[in-house]
C-alpha cells in the first residue's frame, strides 16, 4: 500500500476521504474521537502545502439532504484540532464545492458536506456509483484513503475514487491495518476475544471465524442472552434472538470440539425496565426472572471476565457489555476496560475495537492510553477479522 510519503503533494489538489462520523446531540459532538484521529493526516498534508479537499458521511442519510446530518458542525471542530480554518462547502460536488476548492491556497483545509446526501455515493448500480465518484474526483488531483471505519463499504468515495486519481493510504489507515495484521497474523497467546453489545446476529460472520483462531472467547451485552437461551436458560424479558438459536447452539458445539473456551455470564443486573433508574436487581444467569432483562453482567462475571483475561497476552474486545450509557448499566463494561487497562501495562496487546466500545472508553473517563490501540472502526475491524475483502482496502492497493 503506498503511503503519504509516496505522494508529491505541493500545490496539489488532494481529496482526503476521512471518517467524520462522530455522534451528535443537536449541534453538539458527543464524541470527537474519529475527528481527533483524521487530524494527522491532514495536518501533514497541509503542512506539505496541499490544498486539502476533505470529504466525510455523517449518519444514515440515505442519498437525500437532511439537515441534522450536516457536517457543519464537525467542521468547527476540525479547525480547532488543526489550529487552522477549515472552510465549508455547503453541497459535495456543486457549486459551493467547486467555488471552495477553487480558492483553496496550498496549505488550506476545506471540508465537503456530507457524501450521503448525494444518492450516487451509495449506490448499488455501479454506473451510478462510479457517475459520481468521477464528480467528486474532478475536484482533486490526488486521493488520501483515511477513512478506515468506511473501507468495508463499497461506496463511490471509498471503492471508485481511488480507482480514478492516484492514490495512498493516510496515516490511520495504514496504523489500523497494522494492528488488525497482529492481531491475525500469529497472535501471541493465550488470545482472547470479549464480544459484547445488542445483537448477535451482527457478529455471526466474526465468531465463526474467531473460533478457528482464539484461545477463549468472552460475550456479554445483549447478544449473551441468546447464548444462554441456546443452553437451556429462561431469559425473561431480556434481548433475545431466536431466529439465532441453532446457529448459536452450533457455536457452543464448536468451541467444545475446538478446545476453545467460551465464556458465558453467571450473574446479570435484571431490571424491571429499560431505564436509567430501573428497579434492578443481581440474579444469576441462569435464573433470570420472567418479568425482568438482563442489562448489564453482574459483579461475579466481572470477576470471573477479568481471571479469563489475567493470562491473555493478545486480547481484543468489541462491544459493550451492558448499556452503559446508563450510570447503573455501565459498570461491567467498565470492568472489562479495566481488566484490558490492567493487561496493557503487564505488556499484553490490547485492542479496543470500534464505535461503541471506543465511546464508551472515553464515555466513561478511562485513559485512551491504557490500551495498546483503540480502533476508529468497529464494522471494519469486525470484517478484516472474519477474513473479509474490505473494498476500500482493495482500491487503495491497486
Ligand atoms: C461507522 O460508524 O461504523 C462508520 O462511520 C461507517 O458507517 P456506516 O456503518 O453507516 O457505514
Ligand atoms: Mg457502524
Amino acid at each position: 500500500m503506498r503511503t503519504l510519503d509516496d505522494l508529491d503533494v505541493k500545490g496539489r489538489r488532494v481529496l482526503v476521504r476521512a471518517d467524520l462520523n462522530v455522534p451528535l446531540d443537536g449541534e453538539k459532538i458527543t464524541d470527537d474521537g474519529r475527528i481527533r484521529a483524521s487530524v494527522p493526516t491532514i495536518s501533514a498534508l497541509a503542512g506539505a502545502g496541499a490544498k486539502v479537499v476533505v470529504c466525510a458521511h455523517l449518519g444514515r442519510p440515505k442519498g437525500q439532504v437532511t439537515p441534522k446530518y450536516s457536517l457543519r458542525p464537525v467542521a468547527g471542530r476540525l479547525g480547532e484540532l488543526l489550529g487552522q480554518d477549515v472552510a465549508f462547502a455547503s453541497d459535495v460536488v456543486g457549486d459551493s464545492a467547486r467555488g471552495c476548492v477553487e480558492s483553496l491556497q496550498d496549505g488550506q483545509v476545506v471540508l465537503l458536506e456530507n457524501l450521503r446526501f448525494e444518492p450516487g455515493e451509495e449506490s448499488k448500480d455501479d454506473a451510478t456509483r462510479r457517475a459520481f465518484a468521477e464528480r467528486l474526483a474532478g475536484l482533486a488531483e490526488l486521493y488520501v484513503g483515511d477513512g478506515f471505519g468506511a473501507v468495508h463499504r463499497r461506496h463511490a468515495s471509498v471503492y471508485d475514487v481511488p480507482q480514478l486519481l492516484p492514490h495512498a493510504a493516510g496515516g490511520l489507515v495504514v496504523a489500523e491495518v497494522e494492528v488488525l495484521k497482529k492481531l491475525t497474523q500469529e497472535p501471541e497467546r493465550p488470545y482472547a476475544v470479549v464480544l459484547g453489545g445488542a445483537k448477535v446476529s451482527d457478529k455471526l460472520d466474526v465468531i465463526a471465524n474467531l473460533l478457528t483462531k482464539v484461545d477463549r472467547l468472552l460475550v456479554g451485552g445483549g447478544m449473551a442472552y441468546t447464548f444462554l437461551k441456546a443452553q437451556g436458560h429462561e431469559v425473561g424479558r431480556s434481548l433475545l434472538q431466536e431466529d439465532q438459536l441453532d446457529q448459536v447452539r452450533g457455536f457452543l458445539d464448536e468451541a467444545a470440539e475446538r478446545g476453545v473456551e467460551l465464556v458465558l455470564p453467571v450473574d446479570v443486573l435484571a431490571a424491571v425496565t429499560f431505564a436509567a433508574d430501573a428497579e434492578h436487581e443481581v440474579v444469576g444467569a441462569t435464573a433470570i426472572p420472567a418479568d425482568r432483562e438482563g442489562l448489564d453482567i453482574g459483579p461475579r462475571t466481572r470477576e470471573l471476565f477479568a481471571s479469563k483475561l489475567a493470562d491473555a497476552k493478545t486480547v481484543f474486545w468489541n462491544g459493550p457489555m451492558g448499556v452503559f450509557e446508563f450510570d447503573a448499566f455501565a459498570g461491567g463494561t467498565r470492568a472489562v476496560a479495566e481488566a484490558l487497562i490492567a493487561r496493557t501495562g503487564e505488556g499484553a496487546f490490547t485492542v479496543v475495537g470500534g464505535g461503541d466500545s471506543a465511546a464508551a472508553v472515553r464515555r466513561l473517563g478511562l485513559p485512551e492510553d491504557g490500551f495498546s490501540h483503540i480502533s476508529t472502526g468497529g464494522g471494519a475491524s469486525l470484517e478484516y477479522l472474519e477474513g473479509k475483502t474490505l473494498p476500500g482496502l482493495a482500491a487503495l492497493e491497486a
